[in-house]
């Protein structure tokens, strides 16, 4: 980690070092990045609605925790927003989310159902301990490849926040009363829900956070053209070690052993996945 620092729980935006913004460090691609990823953040409020109608007759301990939770993911969502708004002063945070919200709206959070479209409840929060290893190693990756200084400090509290957040989960699935789920249904609940990442909420998020409201008409949401530009984008920050560090934090909620075989093969299969995803991405 590039800041030395180790970030607490309870940040808040002021805690921010916003006077150490270097705008020649900005690049494009953690530009792009940065954008699509708050208004990803921001919409968790969504998602917790959802995961407290799937999880309804949990210990109250347990929404208390979600609602932290959700405070945490949208403050997320509202420190890379002004980031971006100090790094291009033509991008409005605010409009974006409202072109977002407008645009993504998937069937199980508007539809008021408490069936978890992972078939369990325990399948449920395993999708969500693999999406918080997923941000975790995003925003480290982030965090130790870019050269501006708030972006760098913003994703590593991020990382250390996602971090935690996947520890919640775990500790949530191990206090859930439901019936153990055998290790390679949970390891195919995982593999289906990393293989999700190709749905319309990245593409989505990434189309209205870098095509302003102006050029809508111009440049028309395509969904194959817009998801392929967020690969592009995304998968050119990871390095190996951080790939390694989430595969095995995949493979711990999936009570598989974390240096075994499996999370060794799972490791080198990710990885020539992530660059190939790249390659063809690096293509549009
Ligand atoms: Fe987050
Ligand atoms: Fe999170």
């Amino acid at each position: 980690m590039k800041t030395g620092l180790v970030f607490k729980r309870g940040w808040t935006l002021d805690d921010v070092q916003w006077s150490k913004f270097d705008a020649s460090k900005v690049t494009p691609t953690f530009l792009a990045a940065a954008k699509a990823a708050s208004l990803v953040e921001y919409n968790a409020p969504d998602y917790v609605d959802y995961l407290k109608r799937v999880l309804r007759g949990a210990q109250p301990e347990v929404f208390e925790l979600l609602d932290q939770w959700q405070v945490e993911e949208v403050q997320h969502g509202a420190a890379l927003g002004r980031w971006a708004e100090m790094a291009d002063p033509t991008f409005n945070f605010e409009d974006a989310v409202a072109r977002f919200r407008t645009a993504y709206k998937p069937q199980h959070f508007a539809s008021g159902d408490a069936t978890s479209i992972r078939g369990s409840r325990r399948g449920e929060v395993i999708t969500r301990c693999v999406v918080e290893c997923g941000t975790s190693s995003y925003y480290s990756a982030i965090r130790d490849l870019c050269e501006e200084p708030v972006l760098q400090e913003i994703a590593g509290r991020i990382a250390a926040d996602e971090f935690r957040h996947y520890r919640l989960f775990l500790e949530t699935l191990a206090n859930e009363t439901e019936a153990e789920l055998p290790v390679w249904k949970k390891l195919w609940i995982a593999f289906t829900r990393i293989n999700e990442a190709d749905d319309d909420e990245l593409a989505y998020a990434y189309y209205c956070a870098n095509v302003s409201r102006a050029d809508e008409a111009k440049i028309p949401y395509d969904r194959a053209k817009f998801a392929r530009l967020y690969n592009r984008t995304a998968t050119s920050f990871y390095r190996r070690p951080h790939i390694k560090k989430l595969v095995q934090m995949v493979a711990k909620a999936c009570g598989a052993r974390a240096q075994s075989w499996l999370t060794r093969a799972g490791t080198a299969v990710l990885w020539s996945a992530l660059r190939r995803r790249a390659g063809n991405a690096a293509g549009v």
